[in-house]
């Protein structure tokens, strides 16, 4: 028996006149000869062509749209329109059956996005998903691309950790104890010494602290993985559950950190715009379907690719917070009382309606912010000398807001200690990270991205549940 082909091969291949197996799954069946079949290497189906008179009644009833199937036969070319070549079938077995009376994915009814969000276990099964998510692999696959080219080191930093990186309180606890149950000191508190790891602990929240122990040793590493955030954001770019990426690196002061993270940026979505045409064309023209249905004004100036291409030729606009701040104060939604959070005052933390006006208002470009307050940033950022700014840098996104947030890191042990007492943070328990400062401490810096905002971007989507294959979010981690 021949090999099994994927029609994304077939449909590739110049060649035609010879045998072969293609399985996938029926996404239509017509005039009881013509199978659209599609395996899921490609958005593109391959026409599997019947002998009508070898076929008989009970197959036909069985070749339904969702049944899964083998055939082995000859690709020729094709007489009909809309594809080169097609597979005349010789043998055809059903492996699978599918009920066409429970089957939800009929083409007949086109299901909304929220619909599909409900039986995620299926949608893969779309054009639209099987867009996104061969997306997702391949940006996925140009992180590390990016990386290894430079030299740096995959670090797996852990999951289930003791501190909280970001020191914000947004943790998944993790415990062994019966929840009804657990033991308690004499003062009546949980004893989380009787815990399975003799200690509370939870879901990490960023893989940085332990990167940044990696990055004093190997220079440049980077982290890419899975984060947990208990923060209730019930919003469309915001996950409790999301993949984060995490470069840090010894050496690097927060100028070379943007210009890595933007060149990273960029790098990845011209893999993408290079390996991804096909899928990224599909996902173009239904971005561009869905804009018609909106008044004029809210319609976007580029198509999908444009965008990309945009992103990818232009410089990102670089500025302080604190020109910024002038920026937005003096903006029309801010004096005509538009925006949600009014922006009065030097101090204010920026909301994303903020974020998006100058990048999307203001800019028309992706926008690096440095230099913050450090009363609205972590603990661990370099703090400048003015005593009131860090060297933190975010980067803004059209349609997103955030996708980055990075910065310098503070490498005086005096003045790190400092700030994490003036935060109430637990000095001691993180004797070990300070352990760098202590032991050859180097002026170092890093940033995360993350990374289904990415895909987000790329994809065109609007729902960040749409571009993670299970999204967990608040009151809800179906499958
Ligand atoms: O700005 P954040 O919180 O920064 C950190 O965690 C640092 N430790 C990173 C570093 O310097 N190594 O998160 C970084 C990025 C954000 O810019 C955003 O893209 C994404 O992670 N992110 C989320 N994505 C989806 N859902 C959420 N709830 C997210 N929270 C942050
Ligand atoms: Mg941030």
């Amino acid at each position: 028996m021949s090999q099994r082909v994927k029609v994304k091969q077939i449909l590739q291949d110049e060649k035609t006149d010879y045998p072969v197996v293609v399985k996938g799954w029926i996404r239509s069946f017509r005039n009881n000869q013509f199978i659209a079949l599609n395996d899921g290497s490609t958005n593109n189906n391959i026409q599997v062509v019947l002998d009508m008179d070898s076929v008989t009644p009970d197959l036909l009833k069985r070749l339904t749209t969702g049944a899964a199937i083998s055939v082995s036969g000859q690709v020729i070319p094709s007489m009909g329109k809309g594809q080169r070549v097609e597979v005349k079938a010789i043998e055809l077995e059903i492996l699978g059956d599918c009920d066409p009376e429970k089957y939800p994915l009929q083409l007949k009814n086109r299901p909304s996005l929220e619909y599909l969000r409900e039986i995620a276990h299926l949608r893969f099964r779309t054009n639209t998903f099987g867009a996104i998510f061969r997306l997702r692999h391949s940006l996925a696959f140009a992180v590390h691309k990016f990386f290894n080219e430079r030299g740096f080191v995959y670090l797996h930093t852990p999951i289930i950790t003791a501190s909280d990186a970001e020191g914000a309180g947004e943790m998944f606890h993790v415990t062994s104890f019966d929840i009804k149950n657990p033991p308690l000191t004499e003062s009546g508190e949980i004893d989380y010494k009787e815990d399975f790891f003799g200690r509370a602990t939870n879901l990490t929240v960023s893989g940085q602290l332990e990167g940044e122990l990696g990055a004093m040793a190997f220079g440049d590493i980077y982290t890419f993985g899975p984060t947990f955030r208990a923060e209730n954001s019930n919003t469309a770019r915001h996950l409790a559950e999301f993949w984060m990426i995490e470069p840090e690196m010894a050496f690097y002061d927060l100028e070379d950190n943007m210009n890595l993270a933007e060149a990273f940026i960029k790098s990845v979505i011209g893999y993408a715009l290079e390996n991804n045409k096909e899928d990224l064309e599909f996902l173009a023209q239904r971005l561009a379907e869905e804009e018609k249905q909106k008044p004029q004004q809210e319609r976007s100036e580029m198509g999908l690719i444009e965008k990309l291409e945009f992103v990818l030729n232009n410089e990102f606009m670089r500025l302080t917070y604190t020109e910024a701040i002038d920026i937005l104060k003096n903006s029309k939604p801010n004096k005509s009382k538009k925006f949600n959070y009014l922006i009065e005052d030097w101090g204010a933390d920026l909301q994303s309606e903020h974020e998006r006006y100058l990048v999307e208002k203001h800019f028309k470009k992706p926008v690096i912010l440095t230099d913050y307050p450090k009363a609205i940033k972590a603990f661990y950022m370099k703090q400048n000398e003015d005593g009131k700014t860090v060297r933190a840098m975010d980067i803004l996104f059209p349609g997103i807001g955030e996708i980055v947030g990075g910065s310098q890191r503070e490498e005086n042990y005096d003045k790190l200690v400092t700030r994490m007492q003036e935060m109430h943070l637990p000095v001691e328990e993180m004797s070990w990270y300070l352990d760098t400062r202590r032991f050859g401490t180097a002026p170092h810096a890093g940033f995360g991205l993350g990374f289904e905002r990415l895909v987000l971007f790329v994809t065109g989507m609007g729902n960040i549940r749409d571009v993670i294959p299970f999204p967990r979010t608040p009151k809800s981690a179906e499958f």
